[in-house]
């Protein structure tokens, strides 16, 4: 069989954030060849996969010798001979192989690294574009992009709490032109905060660093900055937040800094969606800690027809913690980080338990990232509707909007692109 594994190798590579991180090599019999490098997150779950690093004080801790030596050492051993594109079969045997709950002994920054390798490795072996093979022949939309303005929360020293302030362009009818106003957009803003004192730079993924007084004035400003790119919010642009709450406190209660202090799960609720109906949001991200799902299902109860409500933290891209999610109606859309489960195939299980259900999918990278496109193609093949990839700035991020241009050309007249009827629900109808 020609698409057996031949070979596997594990090297360590360096992260946008200058953090060592693992690329994984995968050869075939066939002589087809996939790699992927383990992206990683600053605002993580309590139920995620956990990577593994060597700690210490060289690399600040964050060093993978152990996790690059796991891949030589034990997974080579174990996967090599089996077929690449029994994708399940693979990811199956490496959780078997680490054998922990949250893939701890060998490092989900080692396994998610494989994983994907794997995947691309069988789609080499197909010769057709990742994006493509996973299709199968289906026809699927190009995904809509929420794209980053502004950057705050674990991702700029906390300057904000809010931790993303993006936009989404759902009206823009291609991948091409959604980037267009957003980058219109993103030099408004940049202009807007030049204007309001020294403009500091950028924030992790490469928004502009937010010089905010409070959270509102973020939201203020970016609704200034979409008009005076000559769009109109809550029409051609739409805004979208990442609360990432899990940072801000749990059911016990939030503490805005920037604001008015601490706020109980209530008051908590309340705010977003006295926000979510001022501004012209489209969707909310963790707008509550990971285990506060009461506070998360009365901002969906509330503004869940109208507005986006995406668990991230709260479902950890576990299929067993969507399914739960929904029968409690805690959210109604799905982020999707194949670092957070550890392998494409639980991946994929966490994207349908979502679509399942009816809610939206939004495949999403990391903080930390690296030039690795994978999730383009993720995103496409998938079906998925959404991508989420960070700023309109930096090689980490511009690789993947860039990767999304090519697929769009390359699936051609017959692109559809995803817009609104990414959204659960009536929430594409009423925003129409
Ligand atoms: P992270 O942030 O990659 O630092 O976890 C991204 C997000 O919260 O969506
Ligand atoms: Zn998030």
């Amino acid at each position: 069989m020609t698409s057996r594994i031949a070979s596997v190798t594990g090297r360590q590579l360096w992260d946008s954030r200058g953090r060592p991180t693992v690329e994984a090599e995968v050869h075939l019999e066939s002589g087809a060849i996939g790699r992927s490098i383990a992206p990683a997150g600053a605002s993580r779950g309590a139920h995620e996969a956990i990577d593994l690093r060597d700690g210490g004080d060289v690399f600040g801790g964050f060093g993978v010798n152990r996790a690059v030596a796991g891949i030589g050492a034990e997974i080579a051993g174990a996967i090599t001979g089996m077929d690449a594109r029994d994708q399940a079969g693979v990811d199956n045997m490496l959780c078997d192989l680490d054998g922990t709950p949250n893939k701890a002994r060998l490092g989900a920054n080692a396994i998610v690294a494989v994983s994907m390798a794997v995947l691309h490795a069988a789609a080499a072996d197909a010769r057709e574009p990742l994006w493509r093979y996973l299709a199968d022949r289906k026809k699927v939309r190009v995904p809509l992009p929420e794209i980053q303005i502004f950057g705050g929360g674990a991702h700029a020293g906390r300057r904000t709490d809010v931790q993303d302030f993006m936009v989404m362009c759902p009206k823009a009818g291609s991948f091409r032109r959604a980037l267009e106003i957003t980058d219109d957009v993103y030099r408004a803003a940049g202009r807007l905060m030049e204007a309001k004192g020294p403009l500091s730079g950028v924030a992790d993924e490469g928004g502009w660093w937010p010089n905010f007084a409070s959270n509102e004035d973020a939201l203020d400003t970016l609704t200034r900055a979409i008009d005076a790119s000559g769009h109109r919010a809550g029409d051609d642009v739409f805004i979208s937040l990442d609360i990432a709450a899990n940072e801000l406190g749990d059911a016990d209660g939030y503490t805005l800094a920037l604001d008015d202090g601490r706020l109980s799960g209530e008051e908590m609720a309340a705010r977003i969606i006295a926000w979510s109906k001022r501004y012209p949001i489209l969707s909310i991200e963790d707008p509550a800690g990971q285990d506060d799902w009461t506070t998360m299902a009365a901002v969906t109860a509330a503004v869940g027809e109208c507005v986006q409500i995406i668990g991230d933290d709260v479902l950890v891209t576990n299929a067993a913690r969507v399914e739960r999610a929904a029968e409690a109606g805690v959210c109604n859309a799905a982020l999707i980080k194949v670092n957070q489960v550890g392998t494409v195939t639980e991946a994929k299980a966490a994207l349908n338990a979502a679509v399942a259900r009816g809610w939206g999918a939004i495949v999403s990278a990391r903080s930390g990232e690296s030039e690795d496109v994978t999730i383009a193609h993720l995103a496409t093949g998938w079906d998925a509707g959404q991508l989420k990839v960070g700023s309109f700035t930096r090689s980490e991020r511009m690789a993947k909007w860039n990767e999304m241009l090519r697929i769009e050309e390359a699936i051609g007249t017959d692109a559809e692109f995803a817009g609104f009827s990414a959204f659960a629900g009536s929430i594409g109808r009423v925003n129409a």
